[in-house]
């Protein structure tokens, strides 16, 4: 079979209402392990149905990452990201891995674990805003959206002088913002920005060292990265890690607040907290992959358990079928949030050379988000049930357009 052969449209749904999976589940799940299917935006390619074989194309160098180049995408992307020497998601092989390595060290567990003052800082900056803005407020503008992009900022070492700018910029790369929308070019726009600002920063740097990743990255030598490169990969590191984390905390909320036995869990056991990011993380990816997962493009022809994968076609392994294996969540209704579960090994980061960098960092600022707003408005509600809210469908980060809350 051929991915010309037998394609179907993706079969989006929503009966289970907003918070529960988009895609049909039932066309996904059965006896074939490689589904032919058309996207939203027309470009077509195979869909995985199963934890094994996610991870067998992740970690197969005849699958290459092609992110965000122009190139035909699955899933609609929010940003057209131009070419980039130093974006690692569009790298593959030697290369990928050398520039990858000079940024790793900063996002370990150990490392990421001292930068939890830090992150409980910027935290409580944005809920002291919520608390001087008064009820009712919309979470994910004024909370979920600015704490990953200013973690970030400060992780990367960008000074007071540039911090406006970057944040402004990093907030307009989001696709389905109104001010976005009303200039199309304007996510475009604002990347060309960040790279800017990351350059005249790395100018800085050079003169007046600090501890942050520009500073060490405009340091490496063996071989040394370019200007362009850093800038590249530090505007990498804003766009892979301020939606994703920004959309995960807010739906995140939207499900504690709507499931109120799993926010009796959540509050009742905060010795379990990680374990509790981790199902939301897990659940929150059920939620949002569809035409979103981790696109690959074969670069030679492959047989993959019968089916003939041509050099040119896109596979996606499917994020939403990994999960809910049940090699990975050996429960009832997979498909399903449960915080009493034990831990989970999900795949929601990824898995393979190009696993998230960022994973670490994505769960300490999603344990300070969620644990902090909770313990600082106890009796916070959802104004609108999450059915009736406006959401954003055609974006990368599959989410509600506002995120109302009262306390
Ligand atoms: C809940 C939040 C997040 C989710 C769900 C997420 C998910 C992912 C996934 C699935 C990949 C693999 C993509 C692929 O294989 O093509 C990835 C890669 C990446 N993520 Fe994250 N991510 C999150 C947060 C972050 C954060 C906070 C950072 C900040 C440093 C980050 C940085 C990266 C980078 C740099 C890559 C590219 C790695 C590579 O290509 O080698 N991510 N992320």
């Amino acid at each position: 079979m051929s991915v010309q052969d037998q394609i179907r449209d993706l079969p989006l749904r929503h009966d289970g209402g907003r918070l529960g999976p988009r895609l049909d589940l039932d066309a996904l799940i059965g006896d074939e392990r490689l589904l032919a299917y058309r996207f939203p935006n027309g470009v077509t390619g195979f869909l995985t149905t199963n934890a094994a074989d996610f991870k067998a194309i992740l970690s197969d160098p005849r699958f290459h990452a092609k992110r965000f180049l122009g190139e035909p995408q699955m899933a609609i992307m929010p940003v057209d990201v131009p070419d980039m020497p130093g974006f690692i998601p569009s790298m593959n092989g030697p290369e990928h891995l050398r520039v990858r390595r000079l940024a790793a060290g900063d996002f370990t567990v150990k490392r990421v674990e001292a930068l939890q003052p830090m992150i409980d800082g910027v935290v409580t900056k944005y809920l002291d805003q919520l608390a001087a803005h008064g009820s009712p407020a919309d979470l994910y503008e004024m909370y979920c959206l600015q704490i990953p992009s200013e973690v970030i900022a400060l992780i990367l070492g960008v000074p007071h002088t540039h911090a406006e700018d970057f944040q402004n910029a990093a907030r307009l790369t989001i696709g389905g913002l109104p001010d976005a929308m009303a200039d199309p070019e304007a996510p475009a726009k604002a990347v060309a920005r960040l790279h800017e600002i990351v350059k005249e920063v790395i100018g800085i740097k050079r003169e007046t060292p600090g501890d942050d990743v520009i500073t060490r990255l405009s340091q490496a030598d063996n071989p040394p990265l370019s200007d362009t490169e850093i800038a590249g990969l530090c505007t990498n590191l804003l766009l892979a890690g301020h939606e994703t984390t920004a959309t995960t905390g807010a739906l995140a909320v939207a499900t504690l607040l709507t499931q109120r036995d799993q926010y009796r869990t959540f509050m009742d056991h905060p010795e379990r907290l990680p374990d509790f990011v981790d199902e939301l993380v897990r659940f929150a990816f059920i939620i949002q992959d569809a035409g979103a997962g981790i696109p690959r493009l074969a670069v030679e022809d492959v047989n993959f358990h019968g089916v003939h994968i041509r050099a040119g076609d896109w596979v996606m392994p499917t994020t939403i079928a990994a999960n809910i294996d049940p090699s990975v969540c050996p429960y009832a209704a997979p498909e399903q949030i449960d915080l009493n579960r034990d831990p989970i090994q999900h795949l929601t980061f990824g898995f393979g050379a190009h696993t998230c960098l960022g994973q670490h960092l994505a769960r300490a600022e999603l344990r300070s988000i969620l644990s902090m707003l909770f313990a600082r408005f106890p009796t916070l509600e959802l104004v609108t049930p999450v059915d009736e809210m406006p959401w954003l469908e055609s974006g990368f980060g599959y989410r509600m357009a506002e995120l109302n809350v009262a306390w």
